[in-house]
């Protein structure tokens, strides 16, 4: 408790020194913290923000224009955005800014919508984003020690922020651009490091490339233990809570580490994600909005977490993992005041009805929900096994080794990875196949010469049986489900982490095909190709992974609808080369996956590819609906 005094004293004191620094304005912009009068100060007049959330990660960038503007006129004077560090460094060294992934046209979008930016650039992020925002390749050193002063992590953390914050100064407020101000890490008190080393050196890093008079602050749950860990003298702390916390006392915890300075809840949660399997879940619009009646009352700085939730597109999601593995849907809908598709809520009007009270809010009506289609029935046909199209998926063949490697090992990050072996025995009876050390991340579907015998899943199923000849082919399809973005779980390896045992015999000897599904698909693959492909259609229904194909004729319209694959069980989807994420209604509660318009073409057939994994229904019939369906 000492050292918690001193470490507390030595903040208020060095926050002292920081006011006066702050006060100095540059070039007639400014924006900096008032001690005296706890508030912000823009261009030396108190500034009170009201935020929300959007990730452009999330959102087509055709819609970006669309969510802005009704945040805007919702009566936001300030959005918050991560930046996903695995997003634009998808390989080391190799940086991508350009179509989604355009993080400078969305903040000049933002700035003519006349929206401020909360910055948070990790660089680890959360999110509930795969892994955090971190980038997988970062795995590639065994035992790396993620979110500390590990050299190699602190190498490439240092390289990313070189690429990221330079571009991020001129966008500075005080430069001229609207980020107002810039979070350091992420909850970084909820980390088990606790590590200093690596919260001093970021914010070197941060005031390097970002300069002295930009303002910097750290968020964290609302525990002592995180406020402890997370803050650093230098960065303004902040708290984050939702409907369920006591106002007065989270912001009485954020006092004690910031006497002075302006409250700020810098993530007030409107709603909460959901997992495969967990119910739907909801925040009441009375209650999210009366807290932050309460909050703005009390002057405080609110940011609400999701304004605009958006979609895991691709393998986008991450996944968490306290008692068992766990991983976040498709879906980020967040029930957030703006739905999945930036479809206005009653939520929505609750809390523009609140905003009012405190601020002039833009005149006009609210811009109504873009107009959804109900595309109707596709059949689609069943195109291939995996094994029937390696030449496609894996073009360099497979690696041989006579233990299993992970996705990491393969240099294959995310998706699906084939594990190939043969039976060396006769096995008449059912026999185990045993994952002893749980070692299946995350899930396995198991083939014995292409006839479907089963799946082995992490932390649940890691036993099943087989039977088969010697010499048979034992194909084992393994899903990354997206790595764990919260909790000292973050080293998620991914694939056959360890060896499988079948009855007494550890398998060995493995081919292992990286899969590029999502190359094949962009390059136009099946549906080019389809011609020779379908000289024998088949149309029967099918247990195991298979590849599904059909075309939605074009309708004049691109307008968003919502793909039900009511009776699939569990898979991938992509239209017109676009990865539209996981569904797995068997499971739940996501029902339907959200087909953003601007990728339907008006006048070509639109490619509808399904990599289903575990069983068809016998109509293969997948239906487009005008409204989404989120619970089973
Ligand atoms: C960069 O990202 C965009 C948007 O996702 C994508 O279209 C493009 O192909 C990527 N560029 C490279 C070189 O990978
Ligand atoms: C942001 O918008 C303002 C006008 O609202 C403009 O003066 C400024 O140049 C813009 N900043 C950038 C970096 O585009
Ligand atoms: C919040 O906590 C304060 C101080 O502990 C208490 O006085 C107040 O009644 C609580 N408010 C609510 C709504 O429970
Ligand atoms: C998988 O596809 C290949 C190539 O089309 C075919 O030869 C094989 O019989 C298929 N296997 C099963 C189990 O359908
Ligand atoms: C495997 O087969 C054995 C013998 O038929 C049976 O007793 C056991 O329950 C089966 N195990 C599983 C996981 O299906
Ligand atoms: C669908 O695939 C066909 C065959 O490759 C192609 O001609 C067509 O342009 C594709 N449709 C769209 C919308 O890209």
């Amino acid at each position: 408790m000492a050292a918690a005094a001193a470490a507390l004293l030595f903040v208020a004191v060095n926050l002292a020194c920081l006011c006066a620094s702050e006060n100095l304005v540059s070039g007639g912009r400014s924006f900096s913290i008032d001690y005296k009068n706890n508030c912000f100060l823009k261009d030396g007049k108190p500034f009170q923000y009201i935020s929300g959330s959007i990730h452009y990660s999330r959102v087509p960038q055709q819609y970006w224009k669309d969510r802005l503007v009704k945040m805007y006129m919702a009566g936001l004077n300030a959005i918050q955005v991560y930046v996903p560090w695995n997003f634009h460094e998808p390989v080391q060294g190799v940086h991508n800014f350009t179509g989604d992934r355009d993080l400078e046209h969305f903040l000049d979008l933002a700035n003519r919508t006349g929206l401020l930016v909360i910055l948070r650039p990790g660089p680890y992020i959360c999110a509930e984003w795969e892994m955090g925002g971190l980038p997988a390749w970062l795995l590639q050193k065994p035992n790396i020690i993620l979110r500390s002063a590990d050299t190699d992590y602190l190498q490439a953390v240092s390289y990313w922020l070189d690429v990221l914050l330079p571009k991020m100064k001129p966008w500075l407020y005080i430069n001229g651009g609207n980020i107002i101000s810039v979070q350091v890490e992420n909850e970084y008190g909820s980390y088990y490091a606790c590590d200093y080393r690596y919260m001093r050196h970021l914010r070197t890093l941060f005031r390097f490339f970002l300069g002295e008079d930009a303002l910097l602050f750290t968020t964290d749950g609302n525990t002592d233990k995180e406020m402890m860990c997370g803050t650093l003298d230098g960065l303004y702390a902040t708290v984050d809570f939702g409907t369920d916390t006591n106002i007065t006392e989270a912001f009485g915890r954020q006092r004690r580490f910031e006497p002075r300075g302006p409250l700020v809840n810098s993530e007030f949660y409107t709603g909460w994600l959901d997992h495969w399997g967990d119910e739907h879940a909801v925040v009441d619009a009375q209650k999210a909005s009366r807290m932050l009646k309460e909050m703005l009352t009390m002057g405080a700085n609110v940011n609400m977490y999701m304004f605009e939730g958006g979609t895991n597109f691709g393998y986008w999601n991450g996944a968490d993992h306290d008692t068992k593995f766990r991983s976040v849907v498709t879906s980020y809908d967040y029930d957030a005041p703006l739905s999945e598709a930036g479809d206005p809520t009653e939520k929505l009007l609750a809390i523009r009805d609140v905003i009012k009270q405190f601020r002039e809010i833009p005149s006009g009506p609210m811009p109504p929900a873009t107009p959804k289609f109900a595309y109707g029935f596709v059949t689609l046909r069943k195109f291939a096994n995996i094994s029937g199209v390696l030449n496609t998926l894996s073009p360099p063949g497979p690696v041989k080794s006579q233990y299993p490697l992970t996705f990491e090992e393969m240099k294959q990050y995310y998706g699906y990875m084939l594990y190939q072996t043969t039976l060396p025995r006769d096995l008449s009876e059912p026999t185990p196949l045993i994952s002893p050390l749980n070692g299946v991340h995350d899930r396995a579907y198991v083939s014995v010469n292409g006839v479907f015998q089963g799946l082995l899943e992490r932390d649940t199923v890691l036993v099943m049986n087989i039977t088969g000849q010697q010499g048979d082919t034992l194909d084992i399809l393994v899903e990354n489900m997206g790595r764990v973005n919260f909790g000292s779980k973050i080293n998620d390896y991914k694939g056959l982490l360890s060896d499988l045992i079948l009855g007494q015999d550890i398998l060995t000897d493995w081919k292992i095909f990286s899969l590029d599904i999502d190359g094949a698909i962009t390059g136009g693959w099946p549906h080019a190709n389809s011609q020779e492909s379908f000289a024998a259609p088949q149309r029967e229904p099918s247990a195991g992974p298979a590849f599904y194909m059909g075309t939605l004729q074009p309708s004049g319209l691109a307008w968003d609808s919502f793909i039900s694959l009511s009776e699939w069980t569990k898979g991938q989807i992509w239209i017109n080369g676009v990865n539209l994420g996981r569904y797995w209604p068997a499971r739940g509660p996501q029902q339907t996956l959200y087909v953003p318009g601007p990728l339907l073409s008006t006048t070509l057939p639109n490619n509808i590819t399904v990599l289903e994994l575990e069983g068809a229904p016998a109509h293969l019939r997948v239906f487009f609906m005008d409204r989404p369906q989120l619970t089973t």
